[in-house]
């Protein structure tokens, strides 16, 4: 396992594939994009920096191997050959989750029987392991063509363990760090999310702002595997510790009408580590002042316009557009919502998913379109 080049695949949210190709690039790996991740090779070494430094991902999986099965005795004898004795230990509990389409074998759950019986045969001997959470183990038919790939992340990526506090309708924390991407902020601007909720706007932009690796509070599925490779993952972690920078002083505003959602946002943001960088603020939209030299707002505000009211009883998004035009014009605006807010210059920047819905990232700069 130590040197081998892998076959590996990140899987992110629809719509961040760009995203992620481009934080790839920026740890030195080459990504090609597929519809919802990205392809790319590597060692463990890679493994592990993905995680460690993917903000906009979900889950980093390794390809156990791909072939044709055409027959349940086919996909055991194959299934049977993959390098199991790597990843998972004798007697550790798997969970096997199988997608079909166009192939000769479309019973899942005998397709999952049969890989795991095949996994357990080449494991040998059983050793109970208790309490070490499941491996997930990924099998994809497509037009009798089998691939089998292992899950190294464990909890998904976006959990990057420092949400204690949650309000209603939070975003995940790789969709508000893609909203990021998508808007081009650098973290050299000011940010200002003006409803912030449990803050993971400006938490994600806090973090990418000092340069602080996403996944560095958490464990990784990676680290239970027989082959884990202790010392070049404590290698990484102190390279990313000295990448940290310290941004000296606070350019990011979290403001919400709510007072508890800004006590979850500060308790979230000082699990982050983050909490010096936000300036915290109880507001409504309506009054919020912020910096006139501009910088970037962004934020996911209520859904829902009500039409013809005055400004303080008009929705956030309604609020945001027209303050946009009259006093906040220096800045650069996203919102991520279904409806195209009210008033020019917005354009859509991407169409995500949020709570299961599909929604626009609609941007907005003065004098655009
Ligand atoms: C969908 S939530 C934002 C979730 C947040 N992005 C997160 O990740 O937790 C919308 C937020 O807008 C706030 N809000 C609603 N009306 C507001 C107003 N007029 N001014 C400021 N905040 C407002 C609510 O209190 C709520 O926290």
């Amino acid at each position: 396992l130590k040197n081998r080049q892998h076959d590996l695949f990140l899987i992110c949210p629809p719509g961040l594939e760009a995203c992620c190709v481009a934080e790839l690039g920026s740890l030195g790996v080459q990504g090609e994009p597929r519809q919802g991740g990205v392809a790319f090779q590597g060692g463990l070494r890679e493994l592990y920096l993905v995680n460690l430094w993917s903000r906009c991902g979900s889950r980093v999986l390794v390809r156990l191997g791909e072939f044709r099965a055409k027959d349940f005795p086919g996909l055991y004898r194959k299934a049977l050959q993959l390098p199991w004795g790597s990843y998972v230990r004798p007697g550790w509990p798997v969970k096997l989750r199988v997608t079909s389409h166009r192939s000769r074998l479309m019973h899942s759950d005998r397709i999952a029987e049969t890989v795991e019986t095949a996994l357990r045969q080449a494991l040998g001997p059983q050793e109970s392991v208790p309490g070490d959470g499941e491996q997930v183990v990924l099998v994809r038919l497509e037009e009798d063509a089998c691939t089998v790939s292992i899950d190294s992340s464990g909890e998904l990526l976006h959990r990057r363990g420092y949400r204690q506090i949650m309000t209603p309708a939070p975003l995940r924390e790789n969709l508000a760090a893609g909203m990021l991407s998508l808007l081009g902020w650098h973290g050299d601007e000011a940010f200002c999310d003006p409803c912030c909720g449990s803050g993971t706007l400006p938490i994600e932009a806090a973090l990418l702002r000092s340069n602080l690796a996403p996944g560095m509070r958490r464990e990784f599925r990676f680290m239970r595997w027989p082959g884990f490779r202790h010392g070049l993952w404590q290698q990484l972690l102190s390279e990313a510790a000295r990448k940290t920078v310290d941004p000296g002083f606070g350019i990011i505003l979290a403001a919400d009408k709510d007072e508890s959602a800004l006590e979850a946002a500060r308790a979230n943001a000082r699990a982050a580590g983050v909490e010096e960088l936000v300036s915290f603020r109880q507001e409504d939209v309506a009054v919020l002042e912020v910096n006139p030299a501009g910088g970037l707002m962004a934020a996911n505000p209520p859904y829902g316009l009500r039409l013809d009211l005055p400004l303080r009883q008009l929705s956030p998004l309604q609020v945001v557009a027209q303050r946009l035009q009259a006093d906040w014009n220096r800045w650069r605006c996203g919102l991520l919502t279904p409806e195209r807010p009210p008033g020019g210059g917005w354009r859509s920047a991407a169409l995500l998913h949020n709570g299961g819905i599909t929604v626009n990232l609609w941007a907005w700069r003065a004098g655009g379109e």
